[in-house]
Formats: structure tokens, C-alpha cells, sequence
């Protein structure tokens, strides 16, 4: 039993592949981004603390990170796709000390050309209830607005806009080296094309996962 590591940039379609691999593949899925926003929108003391950042495209401290996927996983149940986490080389090494431990791990590195991520971003639209992903270009709601699963209000992120994703991307071009050094030394990484259909990018997953 393998654990799976997303890595890639904002935008590069971790959430979307995620989804697809709990349905196929029995995964469970911990998405540190969309805990993160489920603090901010029940308006907790940590939600409140942190939504400022999480608008502005700045990373979330790594403790109050590591403290949320910790009481948010039981390994024993499963295997599981960490994505959006680590964002750094101090939350990789957390997560193999405090969380994995022995436990076998795989990283994928989502790799596409950066250019292509605006679009796809500002594009993006989401279930608030059963956080279904939309890209108005390729995949947009039936009705507008309204989740084709689930009937739930479709959403703009509020840190889904042209200038924002500026500094999301910075973030993830400082950081992202390091973690993929890290994953490659331990010999756990591969890469897969990322700018493919969904589909594609999903057979590719299927592959390396065997
Ligand atoms: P997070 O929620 O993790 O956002 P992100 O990393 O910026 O990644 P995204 O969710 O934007 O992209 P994705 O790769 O999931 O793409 P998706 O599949 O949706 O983090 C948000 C914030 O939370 C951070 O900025 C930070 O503040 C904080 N945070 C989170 N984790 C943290 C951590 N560990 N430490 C500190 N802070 C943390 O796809 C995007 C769009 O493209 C969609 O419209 C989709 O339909 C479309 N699409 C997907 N695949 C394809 C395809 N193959 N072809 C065409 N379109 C596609
Ligand atoms: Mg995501």
C-alpha cells in the first residue's frame, strides 16, 4: 500500500486528478488548500487568522499546517493523496518524520508549462458543498452556477484572479526545487505531463501507479 504525494503548481490539476483517484482508486483525499478554506468559511479563530494569507497567495505557516493534516489522517485507513502538501522542503521532511514514518510513499510531479496556468486558474470555478471542480473552457456546469453533482452553489476561489495567481506562482517557483531534490534523492519521484487532457494525465497516473 502506497501513499501519494501531488506535487505540482497551483492550477497544474492536482484537486482534479485527486478527485478521479478516489473514485477509481479508493484513495482517500487530504487536500491541505481546501481544509484550510473550510477553516476560513466556518470562520474559526484559525480561519480568521489566516484568510488574509490564503488571499493574498502567501503559504500558511508550516506548523498550523502540519497540526491540520495531522488530526485530519489515520493511516490505518487507507491509502491517502496528499496534495498541496509539502509546499516546502521543511513541510517534506515533516511529513516524512511526523506523519509517513514507514510507511511507502510515491511523489508525482505534475510538470507543464507555467504559461498555461492563468487561463486555467481564472477559469476555474468550484462546488462549495461537494467541491467539485469546473473549468468554464472545457468542463462548465450545465446550468450556470449550480453543480452538475450535486446541486451545490459553483464558486469563484477567492484567490482564483489574474494578480493573485502572480504571487501563488512566485511562491511555488522559490520552493518547488528543493521538495522535487528531496523526492528524487529518495528515488519516489516521477513526472507526468500535466498540460494533457484529464484523461490523459489520468492514464498516466494509472500507469504509474500500476
Ligand atoms: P491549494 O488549494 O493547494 O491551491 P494550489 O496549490 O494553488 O493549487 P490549486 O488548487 O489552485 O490547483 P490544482 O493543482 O488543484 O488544480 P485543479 O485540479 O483545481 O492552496 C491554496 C492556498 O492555501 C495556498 O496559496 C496557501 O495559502 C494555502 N496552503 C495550502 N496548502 C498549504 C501548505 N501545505 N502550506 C502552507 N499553505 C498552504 O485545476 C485547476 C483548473 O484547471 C480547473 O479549472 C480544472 O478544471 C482545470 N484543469 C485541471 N486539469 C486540467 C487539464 N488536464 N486540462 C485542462 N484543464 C484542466
Ligand atoms: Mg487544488
Amino acid at each position: 500500500m502506497k501513499q501519494v504525494i501531488l506535487l505540482g503548481a497551483p492550477g497544474s490539476g492536482k484537486g482534479t486528478q485527486a478527485k478521479l483517484m478516489v473514485s477509481e482508486l479508493n484513495f482517500n483525499h487530504l487536500s491541505t488548500g481546501d481544509l484550510l478554506r473550510a477553516e476560513v468559511a466556518k470562520k474559526s479563530d484559525l480561519g480568521n487568522r489566516i484568510s488574509d494569507l490564503i488571499n493574498s497567495g502567501a503559504l500558511v505557516d508550516d506548523d498550523t499546517v502540519l497540526e491540520l493534516l495531522r488530526v485530519n489522517i489515520d493511516l490505518a485507513n487507507g491509502q491517502y493523496i496528499f496534495d498541496g502538501f509539502p509546499r516546502n522542503i521543511e513541510q517534506a521532511k515533516a511529513l516524512d518524520k511526523e506523519v509517513l514514518g514507514s510507511a511507502e510513499s510515491k511523489a508525482l510531479y505534475f510538470d507543464l508549462d507555467l504559461s498555461i496556468i492563468k487561463e486555467r486558474i481564472i477559469n476555474r470555478r468550484s462546488c462549495r458543498d461537494c467541491g467539485n471542480i469546473y473549468n468554464l473552457l472545457i468542463s462548465a456546469p450545465g446550468k450556470d452556477g449550480v453543480c452538475d453533482s450535486c446541486g451545490g452553489e459553483v464558486y469563484q476561489r477567492r484567490d482564483d484572479n489574474a494578480e493573485v495567481v502572480e504571487n501563488r506562482l512566485n511562491v511555488f517557483k522559490s520552493t518547488i526545487d528543493p521538495v522535487l531534490e528531496y523526492y528524487r534523492g529518495k528515488g519516489i519521484l516521477t513526472s507526468l505531463d500535466a498540460s494533457l487532457s484529464p484523461d490523459d494525465v489520468s492514464t498516466q497516473i494509472h500507469d504509474i501507479l500500476g
